[in-house]
């Protein structure tokens, strides 16, 4: 890359990050009529024993969904891609050049900042409405595809398939925060904490892309046919959801429903709850496939496919 356009990107992050620039989210007083977090994503919300308890439930119940978003959010940053920057940054992976991990070094801030912003932004919820987080997770069930994956890899392929793992995952996160800065129906200050964080995500997700373009163009046959076979699998992880509900089921319980209408709830919104699922994962899957195509994943060869799986069950 020519020095002036090295000049040009980091010119750039230091004009347009948000960690230079942007004062601090204030939460204004708490009402429960504005939307926290999108009804549509909330399969339980419409069920007629949530609808009859009012407003103040229908709110307590989005802001545990919007707290757990935003704790994953921060889990992700703080976990898995400051962790992947930081190996890049010393050496873990081999032939990353100094202006890259110049670059690696501007994520890491970045990132530290988004998982500022977003605890400051629990901690001032929490403290207007009085509604405190079910659970502050210590995982979530992204960073344990990723981390299950990776096990089934002999140590050397690890750090390569972490960058590559983080390279989807920035693109996902991109396109989730992107599209709720987008819904106008929410409280302005979460739709302003989406559209802040979805410019530096933008910035990002072309960064690892084209770090790992390259970097796929170096790897061993063998990894990247590795690689190339557990994609399928490791996408449909990844992109997977808890599908026994433990995370509303907690919630409805905590809001005093009883084991019957809880289960009840459940059932009665299961369709909604597949549905909402398969809405967020399709665009997704198609994203991810193109995004792999451009770092040259290829879709693996069924034959070798079938004949892994044959051995497997062997
Ligand atoms: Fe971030
Ligand atoms: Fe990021």
């Amino acid at each position: 890359m020519l020095i002036a356009e090295q000049n040009e990107i980091t010119a750039q992050w230091y004009q347009r990050a948000t960690v230079r620039y942007t004062p601090r989210i204030i939460v204004p007083d708490y009402s429960d009529e504005e939307l926290i977090y999108p009804l549509a994503r909330c399969a339980v919300c419409e069920h007629p024993l949530v609808l009859e308890r009012g407003q103040a439930t229908r709110a307590f119940i989005l802001a545990q969904a919007a707290y757990q978003f935003l704790y994953g959010v921060g889990l992700l940053e703080t976990k898995f891609v400051i962790q992947c920057s930081l190996d890049l940054l010393h050496n873990q992976i081999p032939g990353i050049g100094e202006f890259d991990k110049l670059q690696a070094l501007t994520v890491i801030i970045d990132e530290g900042y988004h998982a500022h912003v977003a605890l400051d932004y629990i901690m001032q919820m929490q403290h207007q409405s009085g509604i405190t987080p079910l659970q502050v997770p210590e995982s979530n069930h992204k960073l344990d595809a990723a981390a299950r994956a990776s096990a089934t890899l002999p140590p050397a392929m690890r750090p390569d398939f972490q960058l590559l793992a983080v390279t989807l995952a920035e693109n996902v996160l991109t396109e989730e925060i992107a599209t709720l800065g987008r819904d106008k129906g929410l409280a302005q200050t979460f739709t302003t904490l989406m559209m802040d964080h979805t410019r530096d995500e933008g910035r990002h997700s072309g960064y690892f892309a084209d770090l790992m373009k390259k970097r796929w163009t170096q790897l061993p046959q063998a990894t990247r046919d590795q690689f190339t076979q557990m994609m399928p699998d490791y996408l449909e992880d990844f992109l997977g959801t808890d599908t026994t509900r433990q995370f509303e089921r907690r919630i409805l319980r905590a809001c005093k429903f009883t084991p019957q209408q809880i289960e009840q709830i459940i059932a009665e919104s299961e369709s909604e709850f597949i549905d909402l699922h398969r809405q967020l994962t399709q665009k997704t899957r198609i994203r991810l496939d193109r995004l792999l195509k451009q770092i040259g994943v290829r879709e693996p060869d069924t034959n070798t496919t079938a004949t892994a799986h044959a051995s497997d069950a062997a």
